[in-house]
């Protein structure tokens, strides 16, 4: 049920909602979730058909324009998108000033803000077209700008683009190409990569979208409004748990530990939490970590890698769901429980995990600031605040202090 508070506004009432529990922030037509159910919709297709029937490009064309393409709009799109995969040189230089072994994700956050600076001289963010523009801009720079992030951190030389290639298959020869030899990308390699993109591209107003849509809603440039959801997504308790769940899962390290790091995520006293479950929405299964548990199996099966922390996780998940702590809170595995070990399948090091969340989510932070942006009678995002401190104090000066 939505309660409208405008009315309640203009009698001089605002709601105390800190953390936005049972506070709506907009109206949105993008993406549908019944936490209760685990129902997770883009633009009302499903997203299980979308992960395994569309590839990302395609999600990334609904998310933006409300219907899945036809033939000609796809291929249309895909070579818009195609065109604007290489970044200005003068971007790159950025990347020297970063000591070699930053987070990708501080470089990612620094970079994207500086796109600023190329890319919005021009910019009227009131027409719709321009808009698109710098959507496409976003959706094709990312992954270039993110391999540079993991290229630098390596101490490789920078790979470009080819343009030849899909999506996915383009980041992951971006990434792990080298001038003395050319990655080949296996085909279920690029099409798991192209699912974790997928069960990544949106997830409605969470903290770092609504990060976005607050930074836009005061008519910042794009650039910068993606720059603070990158940084809003960093966060553990967000996207940055991914990495955190890797590394829980390798400090467990086997079955027999299984048990011990349960009892500690139960334990008041103890801020342990087992990363890659509970979420604000979801009361039920995440659909996402479905397709992706299953994408997991497939992956390791056709690599045939036999990782023990696949097992460390399928104990966990086990132990976690018969027992009443989890089930009374209502807590599932999320999205972020699964990709990580795919990641670590694929090669990819776990400081690249939330970069690749980053590049996946663009699509919807831009979607969202483009749709924020197209409603009538949009306003600033400004919340009220309870006020907890003292008043009418009588200021001495400092020589009387
Ligand atoms: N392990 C153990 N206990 C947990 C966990 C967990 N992973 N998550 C929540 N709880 C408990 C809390 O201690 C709290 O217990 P209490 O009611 O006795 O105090 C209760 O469940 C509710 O937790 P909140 O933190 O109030 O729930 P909230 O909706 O604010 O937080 C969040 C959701 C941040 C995702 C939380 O479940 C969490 O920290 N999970 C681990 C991090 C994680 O996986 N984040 C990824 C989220 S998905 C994404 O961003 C893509």
């Amino acid at each position: 049920d939505v309660i409208d508070i405008r009315t309640l506004g203009s009698h001089g009432y605002f709601t105390y909602d800190p953390g936005f529990l049972a506070t709506g922030s907009c109206e949105s037509s993008i993406t549908y979730i019944d936490g209760g159910k685990g129902v997770l919709q883009h633009r009302g297709y499903p997203i299980d058909s979308l992960a395994k029937q569309a590839d990302y490009l395609e999600v990334c064309y609904i998310l933006l324009n409300g219907d899945a393409p036809t033939q000609s709009e796809y291929e249309e799109f895909k070579s818009i998108i195609t065109t604007h995969t290489m970044v200005h040189e003068k971007l790159v230089h950025f990347f020297h000033g970063f000591l070699p072994d930053a987070h990708p994700m501080a470089m990612l956050c620094g970079v994207v803000g500086a796109m600023s600076s190329f890319y919005h001289s021009d910019l009227d963010i009131t027409d719709p077209a321009q808009r698109k523009r710098s959507a496409h801009r976003l959706i094709a720079k990312m992954p270039t700008i993110a391999a540079m992030a993991y290229k630098y951190s390596v101490g490789q030389p920078f790979v470009y683009p080819r343009n030849e290639l899909s999506y996915a298959e383009n980041f992951l020869h971006m990434m792990f190409s080298v001038p003395a030899e050319e990655y080949i990308v296996s085909p279920t390699v690029a099409n798991a990569m192209d699912r974790i993109f997928t069960l990544h591209a949106d997830h409605e107003q969470n903290a770092s979208t609504s990060t976005v849509r607050l930074a836009g809603s005061s008519g910042a440039n794009p650039y910068a409004c993606i720059a603070a959801g990158v940084a809003s997504l960093w966060g553990p308790a967000h996207g940055g748990a991914n990495e955190a769940c890797l590394t829980m899962l390798e400090q467990i390290g086997s079955l027999e530990n299984v048990a011990e790091y349960v009892a500690k995520a139960k334990d008041k006293n103890d801020p342990f939490r087992l990363m890659g479950f509970g979420h604000r929405v979801y009361k039920n299964f995440d659909p996402r970590a479905t397709v992706m548990r299953e994408t997991c199996h497939e992956v390791l099966n056709e690599l045939g890698i036999s990782d023990p922390l696949l097992d460390v996780a399928m104990a966990l998940e086990k132990v976690a769901l018969e027992d009443p702590y989890f089930i009374e809170k209502k807590l599932y595995p999320n999205v972020d429980f699964y990709s990580g070990i795919i990641l670590k399948a694929i090669g990819i090091p776990s400081s690249m995990f939330t970069v690749i969340f980053a590049m996946s989510r663009t699509v919807g932070w831009i979607a969202h600031w483009d749709e924020m942006l197209s409603q009538p009678g949009q306003k600033i995002g400004r919340p009220r605040q309870k006020y907890t401190g003292e008043i009418n104090r009588e200021f001495v000066p400092l020589n009387k202090r």
